[in-house]
């Protein structure tokens, strides 16, 4: 299915509950390329979950962990990268995506994010206080750095493929 070739890794950027992985693997799929998840890699590293990371070290020990398992992924070959949602807001990491990959932001509205990140609520930053409002104030800060990525998509509610569709017409 690869009908074109993919230069450089493509690192989706935006924030948790936007799809990342999901479309994340699906183009891998499409496109015939690995698929990486950095927060997988970051708990292998590890040896144990995000939110004990969190828990046993706190942010900014995870962010320094997040920088390197990047840094190392986008030193090898090219394939679709899925990053946590503040990975890009790091401004170290953010510019080794820049220069070593092509960035992609999957947008969604606040109602889609809400909706998606109550299914399953795994998320340290999601753990203390009103889940919508947290979401809402991680989109004021976050949306206009996320803007700095190279493509943008919005990610089509409800459908997975339609968001599929949309990204790889934004890559070709
Ligand atoms: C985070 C998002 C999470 C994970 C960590 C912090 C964030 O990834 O990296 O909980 O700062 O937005 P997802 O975006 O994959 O949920």
């Amino acid at each position: 299915n690869g009908s074109f070739s993919i230069p450089k890794t493509v690192v989706l950027v935006g924030l948790m509950g936007a799809g990342k992985t999901c479309i994340g693997k699906k183009l891998a799929q499409e496109l015939d390329l690995p698929f990486v998840d950095a927060d997988v890699e970051i708990e292998k590293a590890a040896g144990c979950s995000i939110a004990e990371i969190f828990e046993e070290h706190g942010e900014a020990y995870f962010r320094d962990g997040e920088r390197r398992v990047i840094q190392r992924l986008l030193a090898g070959p090219v394939q679709i990268l899925s990053t946590g949602g503040g990975a890009f807001m790091d401004a170290i990491t953010r510019e080794t995506i820049k220069e070593q990959g092509i960035s992609l932001w999957l947008r969604a509205d606040l109602d889609v994010l809400v909706e998606r990140t109550s299914r399953r609520n795994h998320r340290p930053l999601l753990q203390n206080g009103n889940h919508k409002e947290i979401l809402a104030r991680l989109i004021d800060e976050r949306y206009p750095v996320y803007a700095e990525a190279e493509i943008t998509t919005d990610s089509a509610e409800g459908s997975a493929e339609i968001t599929l569709q949309r990204v790889l017409a934004a890559l070709k």
